[in-house]
């Protein structure tokens, strides 16, 4: 059915191509240039952060100041992803910094503050641009504020009546608290009973206000949507998602298959496709170049990649106690990530100890994890919960089979061999156990092993998958007409 094309505002703390720290900003390009494609006018707002290359050279759109008290100045400029027009919203004392979120692992104590004044400014903006869109579609804490104000601050408002506001959730766990004199830079929090945002009577939640307060909600997979409604999946706040499960869905993140195709994919020494040859001398020249370049022994064995930020919900804690065990077998592991400092510690030991079997390299790099990619056998994913997960579907398209643990967007992305031998995808375990994790390791190795036929025919299942953000596009442009609607 056809329907008249929408204008939206997709609001983000970060966008790949400008700036990136995870998921997140792969979503913020990829989405809205899907959208685009679909016809939609979208256009996107992010912080003006220092660290956005170039960023002084883009055109300036507009000089103006907050208009509700306390008049705070910023300057929006106009960048580009791909064909997506960006508002790029400055402020030099909240965005001139080194970082976006954090320093040494240490969030900026302002970043209640910086946030408010970003969604806050997103909606200034609009009428001074003159751009008046049906949806303002907002992303994780950060800007959960942006559905907050549209309804407190907007909602008679003439210009924004008609305006509908999603909020999409990439991760519960950050839910974006503070303290109300901490967003003191929003009147609206002047007063200490703002239901909508409030978990305590001292602290909001911005997470809470966007979720509340948005007129439809989405979770980044249909398992993730109904783990929210559960106190653990929620992290504390299944009430709000339950009180909202009617306006609340699950659409799994597409991949950017221009960025992730192993055919055409730049930062490999050799290109491959599915079919058997050139996938087994592809993925035989990723492997011994990745060993050459990070100092591994240039042998034909099993190799395991992980590619993540440190933290508890990637499941290190489910790895480190078997770490031992694991490397006992002929493999080899490759670890790119960085994130908590013990973790990290951790892992350079173990590194250190096995150093024929264990790469650890504490680094954020681009080229590394196509590599990575590329040149494993497997893909290790076993997190405490994950809302959608990118990686696995990235290793799919790279004929390396997704080790994971069997929860949000991993559950509804991968089809385990024991499953499901004909149709498999990849491994996938429950129990959230060291030693859960060590057995379906052991089960993927031996199939390896011992069937090197049947684990090509896996690898091709793998390829063949397609988690095209086409289709994702439409479920999303089928969402903010339920909202207009609503
Ligand atoms: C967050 C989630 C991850 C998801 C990404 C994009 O980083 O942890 O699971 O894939 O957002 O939605």
């Amino acid at each position: 059915m056809a329907t008249n094309p929408l204008s939206i505002l997709f609001v983000a703390s970060e966008v790949d191509g400008l700036i990136k720290s995870g998921g997140l900003a792969d979503v913020a390009k990829a989405l809205p240039q899907a959208l685009h494609s679909a016809g939609q006018d979208i256009r996107i707002a992010i912080p003006g952060y220092s660290g956005i290359e170039h960023l002084s050279d883009a055109p300036i759109l507009l000089e103006s100041q907050l208009e509700s008290w306390p008049h705070t100045p910023y300057r929006v400029r106009q960048c580009a992803v791909g064909d997506v027009s960006v508002y790029a919203i400055e402020n030099e004392s909240y965005f001139a910094r080194p970082a976006m979120y954090a320093e040494n692992n240490q969030a900026y104590s302002d970043n209640g503050e910086r946030f408010a004044f970003f969604s806050a400014a997103a909606l200034d903006m609009l009428p001074k641009l003159g751009f008046q869109p049906n949806i303002v579609h907002a992303n994780d804490w950060h800007t959960g504020l942006v559905p907050f104000l549209l309804k407190y601050r907007y909602q008679r408002n003439d210009f924004y009546r008609f305006m509908r506001s999603i909020i999409s959730v990439h991760n519960a766990v950050f839910k974006g608290v503070f303290s109300y004199e901490d967003v003191r830079c929003l009147p609206e929090f002047h007063s200490h009973d703002i239901w909508p945002a409030a978990i305590s009577h001292s602290h909001i939640a911005m997470l809470k206000a966007g979720v509340m307060c948005a007129d439809k909600i989405n979770a980044v997979s249909p398992s993730y949507a109904e783990e929210l409604k559960t106190e653990l999946g929620s992290h504390g706040m299944a009430w709000e998602f339950q009180t909202r499960a009617n306006d609340l869905v699950g659409i799994l993140n597409g991949c950017d298959y221009q960025a992730w195709n192993p055919e055409t994919d730049t930062y490999l020494p050799v290109n491959y496709n599915a079919e058997r040859e050139s996938l087994s001398a592809g993925k035989r020249g990723c492997k011994q170049a990745l060993q050459e370049q990070i100092g591994l022994p240039i042998l034909d064995v099993p190799m395991l990649g992980m590619v993540c930020r440190l933290t508890q919900q990637k499941g290190i804690y489910y790895l480190l106690p078997i770490l031992k065990d694991l490397l006992k077998h002929q493999v080899q592991l490759v670890i790119v990530g960085t994130g908590e400092p013990i973790l990290a510690e951790n892992l350079r030991e173990m590194a250190g100890r096995y150093s024929d079997k264990l790469v650890f390299i504490e680094a954020y790099n681009n080229q590394l994890a196509h590599l990575v990619e590329a040149a494993s056998d497997f893909f290790l994913m076993p997190s405490e919960f994950e809302p959608c997960g990118l990686n696995q579907i990235y290793s799919m398209a790279y004929g390396t089979l997704p080790i994971v643990r069997s929860v949000g967007g991993l559950k509804d992305s991968v089809i385990d061999y024991d499953d499901d031998a004909h149709s498999a995808t990849g491994f996938a375990f429950s129990e959230p156990t060291s030693q859960a994790l060590l057995l379906v390791i052991q089960r993927a190795l031996l199939l390896y092993c011992q069937s090197p036929n049947e684990f090509v025919r896996i690898q091709q299942n793998a390829m063949a998958q397609d988690f095209c953000w086409t289709d994702a596009a439409q479920q999303y442009i089928a969402l903010y007409h339920q909202a207009l609607e609503g």
